[in-house]
């Protein structure tokens, strides 16, 4: 077994179930929200959750914070019991969640930030001038000032993940943490979140995401996790490796109609979407072996509809997920 000394996290068969009680009917349900759970993070790794709405993320970045009991398995934070160290975890962690509001909003976003550090015991003039530094990173320096209610949703954001650096923790918890941020601001937090990395060789970031792209660019390791479960835990490029012998196809056609189904049906073809807009159809396909290809083409032109456009293309980590999960992660998240 591995030293849970050893790892930044270790979960050993991790699980988690919500008891839901039915005022209506008075009966109990259960709802499980992580199962089996077993996940090593090494320090110094930038790992990223990837997974859509309900796949467990929140309730595992919960229970590793020392906010949730788990229900059944172990979970080791910086080498402690999540459950029963849980004091020894929390001084060397932080978490930023994207979706929260916190913070004063009266006080400005300076004397927030200042708050916090003394929360965390940091001396009086390194957390002033880390607060200038990282406000900078995120490109709100003039915003000191600013009082935290006067803050944009994505302003106010940008300023609690500062407040998750602030602290150097030796472990970040990070939820989300560019959900719903402009392009520009979401690569503000990708520049910090990798810049902090750098300077900290042995520190590690625990990451959850559905954005496929940010996962792959960011992330050293990524596990991919659907209803509670892991599916799939290794480098973004080994995963895309896993589908290298399978080819995956673009294909723009007129429309199919009620046709399009006969396509799923096609020997060979391994996952196949299909969309309808303005006038054509475009297919995704990964298909088991490119000589299938042949009989999608004939299945087109049988459902009396013309091929517009065909092209191969690598790998994404979407397709990994559409090719574990059996549908697109965007599908999975709408
Ligand atoms: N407090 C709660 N009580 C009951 N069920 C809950 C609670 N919190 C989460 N769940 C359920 O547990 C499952 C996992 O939820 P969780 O919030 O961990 O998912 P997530 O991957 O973070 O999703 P999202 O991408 O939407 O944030 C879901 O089915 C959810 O409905
Ligand atoms: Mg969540």
């Amino acid at each position: 077994m591995t030293n849970p000394t050893d790892t930044a996290i270790l979960t050993e068969n991790l699980g988690r179930i919500y008891k839901l009680r039915n005022t209506k009917k008075g009966e109990n349900t259960e709802r499980v929200a992580l199962e089996g759970v077993s996940l090593q993070v090494n320090r110094g790794e930038l790992f990223g959750l990837l997974g859509p709405n309900g796949a467990g993320k929140s309730t595992l970045i919960k229970i590793l914070v020392t906010l949730l009991a788990p229900s059944s398995g172990k979970a080791f934070v910086a080498g402690h019991d999540v459950w029963a160290e849980a004091q020894a975890i929390r001084p060397k962690i932080n978490m930023v969640s994207g979706g929260e509001s916190v913070g004063y909003g009266l006080l400005t976003v300076e004397e927030n930030l200042w708050m916090f550090s003394q929360f965390y015991g940091l001396d009086n003039g390194a957390a002033r001038r880390r607060i200038k530094e990282l406000m900078t990173q995120v490109g709100m320096a003039d915003r000191l000032k600013s009082k935290s209610s006067d803050l944009s949703t994505g302003l106010r954001q940008k300023m609690n993940i500062v407040r998750g650096f602030l602290t150097d923790p030796e472990i970040l918890f990070l939820d989300e943490p560019t959900l719903g941020l402009d392009v520009n601001a979401g690569l503000q937090i990708r520049e910090l979140v990798r810049g902090w990395m750098k300077q900290h060789p042995e520190r590690s970031i625990l990451l959850t995401t559905h954005y496929m792209m940010e996962a792959d660019d960011l992330c050293d390791r990524i596990a991919i996790i659907d209803q509670g479960k892991v599916l799939a835990c290794d480098t973004p490029t080994n995963l895309k490796r896993t589908l290298q012998k399978d080819a995956i196809f673009h294909l723009q056609t007129t429309p199919l109609g009620e046709k399009a189904q006969q396509l799923a049906g096609v020997s060979g073809i391994h996952k196949f979407t299909h969309t309808a807009q303005d006038g054509s159809d475009t297919l995704e396909m990964i298909l088991q072996a490119e000589d299938a290809l042949g009989n999608v083409i004939s299945t087109i032109n049988q459902a009396g509809a013309q091929l517009l456009n065909l092209s191969k293309r690598e790998a994404t980590l979407e397709d990994v997920f559409i090719h574990l999960v059996g549908r697109s992660l965007s599908d999975a998240t709408q």
